[in-house]
């Protein structure tokens, strides 16, 4: 991949659909079908460290830390190791305790945010094995960690994270399968994972193949006042991820809560104006999620629902191709990348510089 714009207007656009071969790209040569597992060759971390780990703490900055969001439920699901994900910018100014074991993770699309390259620095001052799931090979954070995961996006340019987000959320994939066939998780779950992570690509360009009919939704909702986005467990971070999204690109203000939280106070904002995302997998949560939807029209807002089948609740369903329950997230996040852009693109913003932002923010 290189910085030619390949007859896309924006890189925000290219880079999008450059995802299908990302994604192909950060799973070549790492799949082990033989013992239903990965190879990770720089993590530098041996079965029976990996055995040892009681906890793990991803940290990150902004679209990373949502990776680690969705990196956490990785490891616990797959790994069955306690796991979450904190801003690396308020980890560093709180004194944590740190746990000799712990498995840090420092989640970077650039390498060099400096408030994660802070908190590596603090970690390993205090003794802590610190991991990297970095995309820019050679960058601050990849060197400053003991080992960890190259993401393989190639040069994302656009300030709006999209191709590194997703093959990021993919190389979380790839540690926890790692990790939970170096302890509990089956052979059987272990080819239930790599069959699911080698049908990504080709269910990424069915994604974008619809492109069309999100670009329609994007003018239906682009002058909305304020968008909500809500997702329960899996969905919560692809709603968190869509909503700083549709921020940065477009400056609709946005807002994202667990869809459990909405009657806690959220709910107050709901009116025609304020129309809801919500992120809905076809898991254990789908019927709880459906009776969100009740409570939103009981008070007249509408919905936009993300789904692996059309939502008779909402006003408009895009469908996701269904893939495990584990790594569906990644792939609901994708029509949310183009909903933000081409409202972005209907309101005329300078969408691969947006205002205010710096690509990567190295300094405190
Ligand atoms: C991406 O859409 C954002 N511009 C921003 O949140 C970014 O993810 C964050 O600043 C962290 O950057 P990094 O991944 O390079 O560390």
């Amino acid at each position: 991949e290189s910085y030619d714009m390949g007859g896309h207007d924006t890189y925000m656009h290219k880079e999008i659909h450059e995802q299908v071969d990302a994604v192909d790209r950060v799973l070549r040569g790492r799949i082990d079908d033989r013992f239903s597992t990965v190879h990770l060759g720089g993590l530098n971390l041996d079965a029976r460290a990996a055995r040892g780990v009681r906890r793990v703490k991803i940290l990150g900055c902004g679209s990373a830390y949502h990776t680690g969001l969705i990196g956490a439920q990785l490891i616990e699901e797959l790994a069955r190791i306690p796991a979450d994900a904190e801003p690396a910018s308020e980890f560093r100014y709180r004194n944590p305790v740190v746990d000799p074991d712990t498995l840090y993770i420092a989640v970077s699309q650039s390498g060099e945010t400096y408030d994660t390259l802070a908190a590596v620095q603090e970690l390993k001052r205090k003794g802590a094995r610190v991991l990297g799931v970095v995309n820019v090979v050679g960058s601050a954070i990849a060197r400053e960690t003991d080992g960890g995961v190259y993401v393989h996006a190639g040069p994302e340019v656009c300030v709006v994270s999209t191709k590194c987000f997703t093959n990021t959320a993919v190389a979380f994939a790839l540690l926890a399968l790692h990790l939970g066939r170096i302890r509990d998780l089956s052979v059987a779950d272990g080819k239930r994972i790599i069959a699911g992570l080698r049908k990504l690509p080709e269910q990424i360009a069915e994604v974008l193949r619809g492109e069309e009919e999100i670009k329609a939704l994007a003018a239906e909702y682009a002058n909305a006042k304020s968008m909500m986005f809500v997702g329960r467990v899996r969905g919560y971070p692809v709603a968190r991820e869509a909503s700083l999204k549709l921020k940065e690109v477009s400056y609709v203000h946005a807002e994202a809560y667990p869809a459990s939280e909405l009657k806690h106070g959220p709910l107050a904002l709901i009116e025609p104006e304020v129309p809801t995302v919500a992120v809905l997998p076809d898991d254990d949560l789908l019927e709880k999620n459906r009776a969100t939807l009740e409570e939103i029209k009981a008070r007249s807002g509408r919905i936009l629902a993300v789904a692996h089948r059309k939502q008779e609740k909402a006003d408009h369903t895009i469908v996701v191709p269904r893939n495990e329950v584990e790594l569906d997230p990644i792939l609901m996040g994708i029509p949310l990348q183009l909903l933000a852009y081409h409202t972005a693109l209907a309101l005329g913003r300078d969408i691969d510089k947006p205002r205010n932002l710096a690509k990567s923010v190295t300094v405190e």
